[in-house]
């Protein structure tokens, strides 16, 4: 069948490259994709948000399935213009309905959600501009550090943790006075702080079954030790060290098996990834976000490690058929170190050559913030290049992806060198 992949970034160039292993994947397309990407599939230079370019596209292509990488285009509603679409209906998206894509675009849609189904997550109260000065006495009954949380999706940006009170009141009269989000920040979400470590955890469901997958820990900051601004990640490992048979369990049953459950019992249409980050308290897990897709880097680090064919499982996924499924999970680690431009995730420049590509083999190559000009792979973006390694032990494989990096050259190429610091 043919298939088309949305997205542009290290996590869709993973995704291509496990689709093109599928003998059931004829023609693999990607929009708008990458360098990497075009070494495996087509590329086509439509935005992902473009939903009649897509539907043009996939009924010229005579596209069967798409597989959505980002938020933006599920929750702008994707999957539901396809369902409600006479000529796109018969398609599969693995990607959930607008609905269920709620479940990232509002961090109170997701408290609200997590509240119902009693999955453990951090107290919460949520405030508007109307109701400022109740937020600003919610702080006063809290202990620093404090929580605070645009509602809507704000670029990863959205989330600030203050040591200071008065700073606190000041940035929610900023966000909810000031929008300064935009519209993101009318509603915020106050919560207590979560003191723990930090893990994500990823389920592909049908709405109904689902398949646990991997593990994974990401880096968020720009900085060693976890310091500086956030970024989308510059790297990860999994599977966790730290979540063993005992913890996994307490994560199946409080909040995996609710959450699909929830899902279902709402009657809320997901087809999809849920990418649930949580952070371990004392011994337990507590949920401090939902997405609704894979998450970048982690897929870098997850999907190399399925070995079930991926294209067989989003398959399954569209028949509702995914109890019929036993994943294979390779059992080494894999470690993803990503490249990124400097300046990144402030300003940066794009267009730089990029060498080196071709002497890495020992490591996979997934491309993120690249593009063709003639025959160079030049730079297009913050996050340029990943590189996953296998090893038994997760340091050895983050020994080759460190010496592989090596090889990449370009102007003011950066990476983070203490990955699993803390593990
Ligand atoms: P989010 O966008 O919800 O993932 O939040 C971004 C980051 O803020 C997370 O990766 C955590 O490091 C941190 N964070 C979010 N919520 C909490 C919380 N309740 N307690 C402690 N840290 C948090
Ligand atoms: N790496 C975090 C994310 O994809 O949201």
């Amino acid at each position: 069948m043919n298939i088309l992949v949305l997205g542009s970034g290290g996590r869709e160039h993973t995704f291509a490259y496990k689709i093109a292993q599928s003998s059931l994947c004829e023609k693999l397309f990607v929009a708008p994709g990458n360098a990497g990407t075009a070494n495996i599939a087509t590329n086509v230079a439509i935005s992902v948000t473009d939903f009649t370019a897509i539907k043009e596209l996939v009924l010229k292509e005579k596209i069967e399935m798409v597989v959505v990488g980002p938020e933006d285009p599920l929750v702008q509603g994707i999957t539901d213009f396809f369902a409600g679409d006479n000529d796109l209906k018969s398609i599969s998206v693995i990607g959930p309905s607008k609905e269920g894509a709620r479940l990232e675009g509002s961090k109170e849609y997701a408290k609200e959600f997590l509240i119902r189904h009693n999955i453990p997550t951090a107290a919460y109260q949520s405030f508007t501009a109307n109701t400022v000065n109740e937020g600003k006495q919610f702080l006063e009954t809290l202990k620093a550090p404090y929580v605070l949380k645009a509602d809507g999706l704000a670029a990863g940006k959205g989330v600030l943790i203050l040591q200071d009170i008065q700073e606190a009141k000041t940035e929610l009269e900023n966000m909810l006075t000031n929008k300064k989000f935009g519209a993101a920040s009318e509603k915020v979400v106050i919560e207590e702080f979560l003191d723990g470590i930090e893990l994500s955890v990823f389920v592909l469901t049908d709405g109904k079954n689902y398949v646990t997958l991997p593990t994974a820990k990401d880096y968020k900051r720009i900085g060693e030790g976890d310091t500086g601004l956030n970024t989308g990640g510059m790297g990860a490992i999994s599977p966790v060290p730290f979540a063993d048979k005992a913890f996994m369990s307490k994560i199946e049953e409080q909040i995996i098996k609710p959450t699909v459950e929830g899902l279902a019992t709402e009657n809320i249409d997901y087809k999809g990834f849920i990418f649930i980050g949580l952070i371990k308290v004392g011994d337990d897990p507590k949920v401090i976000e939902y997405n609704v897709r894979m998450g970048d880097p982690e897929t870098e680090a997850v999907l190399p490690r399925v070995k079930t064919d991926l294209v067989s499982l989003f398959k399954h996924v569209s028949d509702q058929t995914l109890n019929q499924v036993e994943i294979e999970i390779d059992p080494r680690s894999a470690t993803t170190v990503m490249a990124v431009s400097g300046g990144y995730p402030e300003a940066y420049e794009k267009g730089k050559e990029i060498t080196g590509i071709d002497q890495i083999s020992d490591s996979i190559v997934f491309q993120a913030g690249t593009k063709l000009e003639e025959d160079k792979v030049v730079t297009n973006g913050g996050r340029v290049i990943a590189v996953t390694s296998f090893d038994d032990d997760f340091r050895e494989a983050l020994k080759k992806s460190y010496h592989n990096i090596q090889k990449l050259h370009f102007d003011k190429i950066y990476y983070r060198k203490d990955l699993g610091f803390d593990l």
